[in-house]
């Protein structure tokens, strides 16, 4: 067990001042020269091709910019991510699980509408050098989902060495939604992550502290696997479907020249009709699929940096400035630092150079009334004013105990043998989620939910869509379906998807009967 103290707080910061001056020569590198190489692209994994699919964890090596050197990683099937898993409606997708990597790891389909059972979560991890053969029944609209480890108290260093990738639905029998759908081409997957690497080019995962209070973020910005690459992209509309893989940074997203976009849709499919944006927030577990024009010419895909916001809402910078802060002299600027940049192939005519004014297949946002009303607290500061096993007990007095972090809801925290939440099978609830102040994105498994509102504004479901992922500052309400059965033995998880917090004890387990 890991000894928590006062003492060990510092010396991790003083360790992560280290690492930012290896890193920082990545950032510079970053700020000036061109990011270099062209997008890379998962490969794609049709999973109706009939015998299933094998994806097996495994440690590889990977470089993560040009010239760079490789370092350790973990991947399904690959050395760093997974292959885009994509699945048609209708079909049942069998997948095999393989383990060769030394440590348990899971895969859960997050967004997707399985059983407990099927879900990936911490209780159906596979052992080193074990399989796990599952068939999942694909019902439910077609979008951007993902997949990623999520093996009890490891979630966080897994999918930061590389454990996730894409899970894209399709269906069929849905209207054709007349959106730029060539993948690699004018649809492009894009996971969006943040990673600090040593001189030598390791991966650095560091999440004692501060750390783990803010959830580990990155100095250098990779997308899909390469640090700042270059997408080449016909020069019409192109669909970017974005996902914040994240550990813990937030992303404002904007374009460099100003262009508007259009987002079509959030995490659990289309969105009713296009909506005209010029900056969307991107939380970790959450994705969004946007239609850029780039008739309009090439540019760069920017973030700004508000990430001290977190901090900021729950003791000012002092705290910040005095453990060293999270964010890196890279993603400090004002203006916002680069996520990737496109460039146009003259010699490629575009599919699509006009949007269209609505999604007939749009999923509608109809929910039975909520049987239930149920308050979910998430928080560090409870435990942290009040002494005892939370926050600073644990700090100061190296407590915490095994399962329980520093984080907790309604007071405890995570207990794989304790069930927190008895839902109904084919009802509604309504879930009122508060905060300490801290932005939190919550995720529920098993479902897609709908927002009714967040930290005082009202949500329009005509803007959102059905999410699965929600970032909170202080308060939200969401109306959740339970359409899928889980059982005590793989209960389904609700917890923040920043991963320190989640694997340190902000987390929460449900049945559905
Ligand atoms: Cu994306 Cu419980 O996770
Ligand atoms: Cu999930
Ligand atoms: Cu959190």
């Amino acid at each position: 067990m890991k000894r928590r103290g006062f003492l060990k707080l510092s010396a991790g910061a003083g360790i992560a001042t280290g690492i930012g001056a290896g890193a920082l020569i990545i950032g510079r590198a970053q700020a000036t020269a061109t990011g270099g190489q062209p997008l890379p692209l998962p490969p794609v994994l049709d999973l109706d091709a009939g015998g299933g699919a094998l994806i097996e964890a495994r440690a590889g090596r990977h470089a993560f910019y040009e010239g760079g050197a490789k370092g350790a990683t973990l991947g399904y099937s690959l050395d760093y991510l997974g292959p885009v898993l994509r699945a048609r409606r209708g079909t049942s997708a069998r997948i095999t699980l393989g383990n060769r990597h030394s440590d348990p790891i899971t895969s859960h389909w997050h967004g997707l509408h399985v059983p407990g059972h099927l879900d990936g979560g911490p209780q159906s991890f596979v052992t080193p050098g074990g399989t796990l053969e599952q068939e999942l029944e694909i019902d439910q609209p077609a979008g951007t989902y993902w997949y990623h480890t999520h093996t009890h108290h490891q979630t966080a260093e897994q999918a930061y060495m590389g454990l996730a990738s894409f899970f894209l639905i399709e269906d069929p029998d849905a209207p054709d939604p007349g959106l730029p759908s060539e993948l690699g081409v004018d649809d492009l997957p894009l996971a969006i992550q943040d990673k600090s690497f040593t001189r030598n080019g390791e991966i650095q995962y560091s999440s004692g502290g501060m750390a783990m209070m803010n959830g580990v973020k990155g100095e250098g910005i990779v997308v899909n696997g390469a640090l700042r690459p270059v997408a080449t992209v016909p020069g019409g509309l192109v669909r970017l479907r974005l996902l914040n893989g994240s550990n813990a940074r937030i992303y404002h997203l904007f374009f460099e020249d100003g262009r508007g976009f259009h987002q079509v849709a959030s995490e659990g499919g289309l969105l009713m009709a296009p909506v005209a944006l010029n900056r969307l927030t991107l939380a970790p577990g959450e994705r969004a699929e946007i239609v850029v024009d780039f008739a309009k010419g090439a540019t760069r895909l920017l973030s700004a940096n508000d990430n001290n916001a977190m901090m900021g809402g729950m003791m000012g910078g002092f705290m910040s400035s005095v453990m060293g802060g999270d964010d890196p002299d890279y993603v400090r600027g004002a203006e916002g630092f680069e996520i990737l940049s496109f460039q146009i192939d003259p010699d490629r005519k575009p599919a699509r150079t006009t949007l269209p004014r609505s999604f007939a297949g749009a999923p509608s946002g109809d929910l039975p009334e909520p049987v239930t009303r149920r308050r979910i607290s998430l928080e560090m500061m409870g435990g942290m004013m009040g002494g005892g096993g939370g926050m600073m007990g644990g700090m100061m007095g190296g407590g915490g105990g095994d399962a329980a972090g520093p984080f907790s809801i309604n007071g405890r925290p995570f207990d794989p043998n304790r069930i927190d939440v008895e839902a109904r099978l084919n009802t509604t609830e309504l879930w009122e989620i508060v905060t300490d102040g801290m932005a939190h994105p919550f995720h529920v498994h098993g479902t897609s939910f709908k927002v009714l509102s967040v930290d005082g504004q009202t949500k329009d479901f005509a803007t959102t869509g059905f999410k699965d992922t929600v970032l909170v500052q202080q308060r939200a309400e969401i109306l959740v379906p339970f359409n899928r059965p889980a059982g005590r033995d793989a209960p389904f998880m609700f917890h923040c998807h920043i991963l320190e917090h989640e694997d340190n004890g902000m987390m929460g387990q449900m049945t559905v009967a």
